[in-house]
């Protein structure tokens, strides 16, 4: 549809259709069946009156094609002028094929990887007749306590950034076909990663050059990249939530961002205005949101009971509800919703897409690059010939998909059925092996959404049956599976390998026995710091510099007097089957550097060289070091390559409490190596 015909259709709308459209209301009230909602499921007395004008449906379960086409074709139906609903589920990590949790696609180190998983979950679900994913999810992460950091890319804002802008061009799959896309919604606008103590939805507190400097860059990234709808975090900037707050709604995401696209509330954010005791009751919650900028309401159906008579009242400017419809009706047109809401699917397309096997090879090839070997002293890869024991809780169990895999295909695989296969080694019991895997680790339902936790080591059963595996007198390999760093300080010494393979999804299993065997090798780095002690935490590669920098020796300086400052493992930090020497660098422009790296070992591997900086004067206090820049590249033996960083000032740029640029200037130190705690070696100048 041309823009003049929209605006057409947008003219001949009554006023009950236009806010109609900036609603979203289940599936279940438009086809019956059971909810598993991600929020609490009220009585939301939606009745056929309202429900005739609704502009959106939210899949908040598992539906097949013929499911949303029966829920767009009833909507349609009464719809006065036939507009179809647009369709949102989420589709975090993969869709029907489930690919790692997002924070191990952040130690993929790979866009490449997290491009996959967008284009993957984006074919499936438009298979599914979805048009739009509640994903990526780009909350800078710092506190391992908070559930949800499994879905997030990690601490680093710019690997959060390059991660977020790839998951957006693999969603949208520009150039595609209609049909096998789906338009990304990048979430959650914005600092709910900061939640005190790591407690869900708890408030924050951000000054305005964190959100500008840690905060924001990784949605700009996703805007730019093209991302159409963003949604509003659960939590409040200087005490307005999020979801009514003019200032970061329009004047930041609109008029400095550029956001042209939807903004959407999270889950009944708009209705818990009134837990906020900012709005009396649901209409001046409405009132409020509209006003700050929020176009749709995400089930708390106050945009579609309240705005027809909030207009009337004088309350709200039909101008406003003109722009946001129009929003709306944009974004359907962009899908070709008008053209064919359905995607031309059914449910045969839906069984030939999903789970095919290009996508589960991606899915395969994402697990493999994502787990991280934390420690090995030579058991692994497992030599053939030998006798091993799988034990532990995840040794023979498919919850191996992590938070948001309701879509998954099952039965998954399990290691033990993974590892049945295998004719190299002979599986026997603990007494008898020469080697012991340990599989344990956490459940799915321990993270993702409100699964907040103050413990985050292993369990007590889990370090005695592990020191009892120890005792035992033969190599422990600890296979880690996790949606958290989890602190691993008591458990180290009683392993001689760590393999933290966190949820990898559908193709899991196979990864890791291929991994275990050595026939891929593992070049996962730690996109979180993993703490040594939960006194540590939020502990983070890019913390801001101390007026007492830490000094051995000396007292009244930055430390703990119980605890050192280091992590357990830092940022960036990942081991291989191989070794690689990164050389000296070269600095061949004022601010272009080379650096060689050589694989030193006997077999192929992927390196991750790591670039992190410092200026040495500024304006603004600055992280003591910050990721910037990385590459990955895969190696043969003896083989030297030579890599070109260019730092551009875009990458050392910050901004002050008004969001204004202050420039890099001057020398700029670089430490470049494998992980977060190498030591400066370089350095360019602006
Ligand atoms: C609540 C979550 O915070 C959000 O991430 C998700 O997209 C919505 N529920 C919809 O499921």
């Amino acid at each position: 549809m041309t823009q003049h015909a929209l605006i057409e259709l947008l003219n001949d709308m009554t006023l009950e259709e236009k806010t109609g459209q900036l609603a979203q209301v289940p599936v279940v009230s438009c086809i019956g069946g059971i909810s598993e909602p991600t929020g609490p499921m009220e009585a939301y007395s939606l009745t056929p009156e309202l429900l005739k004008f609704c502009g959106s449906v939210i899949c908040d379960r598992p539906v097949t094609a013929e499911d949303t086409a029966n829920a767009i074709r009833s909507v349609m139906e009464e719809q006065p002028h036939h507009i179809p609903p647009v369709v949102m589920r989420d589709v975090i990590h993969g869709c029907h094929t489930v690919f790692p949790i997002p924070l191990a696609i952040g130690c993929t180190f790979d866009e490449a990887q997290a491009e996959a998983m967008g284009r993957c979950g984006a074919i499936e679900g438009a298979a599914k007749g979805l048009h739009v994913t509640f994903a990526p999810m780009l909350d800078v992460v710092r506190d391992p306590r908070w559930g949800r950091v499994m879905e997030s890319p990690g601490e680093s804002p710019a690997l959060c950034a390059a991660m977020g802008a790839a998951m957006v061009r693999g969603t949208r799959g520009d150039g595609c076909d209609n049909k096998d896309r789906l338009a990304a919604c990048a979430k959650h606008f914005v600092g709910y990663g900061l939640s005190q103590a790591g407690q869900e939805y708890a408030p924050i507190d951000v000054s305005r050059t964190e959100l500008y400097n840690t905060y924001l860059p990784p949605f700009q990234a996703a805007v730019d990249a093209g991302a159409e709808l963003v949604m509003s975090a659960f939590v409040a900037i200087d005490r307005t939530p999020c979801v009514c707050n003019e200032w970061l709604l329009k004047d930041v995401l609109r008029d400095r961002m550029g956001f042209d696209g939807v903004v959407i509330s999270d889950w009944g954010d708009v209705e818990q205005l009134a837990n906020h005791a900012l709005a009396g009751d649901l209409s001046e919650a409405a009132q409020l949101s509209l006003q700050g900028g929020l176009t749709m309401d995400m089930m708390s159906m106050a945009y579609l009971k309240h705005l027809p008579q909030l207009v009337r009242e004088g309350k709200v400017s039909e101008q406003a509800i003109d722009e946001a419809c129009l929003k709306v009706l944009e974004l359907k047109n962009k899908l070709g919703l008008f053209e064919d809401p359905f995607k031309n699917t059914s449910l045969e397309e839906e069984e030939k897409v999903c789970g095919c096997q290009e996508i589960r090879q991606a899915a395969y090839e994402a697990a493999v690059s994502s787990c991280v070997l934390l420690k090995n002293d030579g058991t692994l890869p497992l030599q053939s010939g030998i006798k091993v024991a799988l034990t532990g809780s995840h040794a023979d169990n498919g919850d191996i998909l992590g938070g948001w895999s309701a879509d998954g295909c099952y039965p998954i695989e399990t290691l033990l059925q993974s590892f049945q296969k295998e004719s190299r080694v002979a599986l026997t019991d603990t007494a008898n092996a020469d080697v012991i895997l340990y599989a344990i680790g956490e459940r799915q339902q321990e993270t993702g959404e409100d699964a907040s936790k103050t413990k985050i080591e292993l369990t007590a059963e889990q370090l005695d049956e592990l020191k009892r595996l120890h005792a035992l007198n033969k190599p422990v390999v600890l296979l880690l599976f996790c949606g958290r760093p989890l602190i691993l300080t008591e458990a180290l010494p009683y392993c001689n390998a760590v393999l933290n393979v966190w949820f990898p999804g559908t193709a899991g299993a196979a990864a890791i026995r291929a991994l275990v065997m050595g026939d891929e090798n593992p070049s996962g780095h730690l996109s979180m710091t993993v703490p040594r002690s939960l006194g540590q935490v939020p502990i983070h590669h890019d913390r801001l510099s101390s007026a007492r920098p830490f000094k051995e020796n000396s007292g009244f300086v930055n430390r703990y007097i119980d605890e050192v400052n280091d992590p357990l493992f830092p940022f960036g930090y990942g081991l291989s089957y191989t070794t690689f020497a990164i050389g000296e660098p070269r600095t061949v422009a004022p601010t272009v550097v080379e650096v060689p790296v050589t694989n030193t070992g006997d077999r192929e591997g992927a390196a991750v060289v790591q670039v992190y900086a410092r200026l040495r004067h500024g304006r603004l206090m600055q992280p003591d070091k910050r990721l910037i820049a990385w590459q990955k590249r895969t190696l043969q033996p003896d083989e030297t390559q030579t890599l070109t960083f260019r730092i551009t000032p875009d990458k050392l740029r910050l901004y002050d409490a008004a969001g204004n640029a202050v420039e890099p200037e001057g020398i700029c130190d670089l430490a470049i190596g494998d992980r977060s705690d190498c030591a400066f070696n370089a350095h360019v100048v602006f």
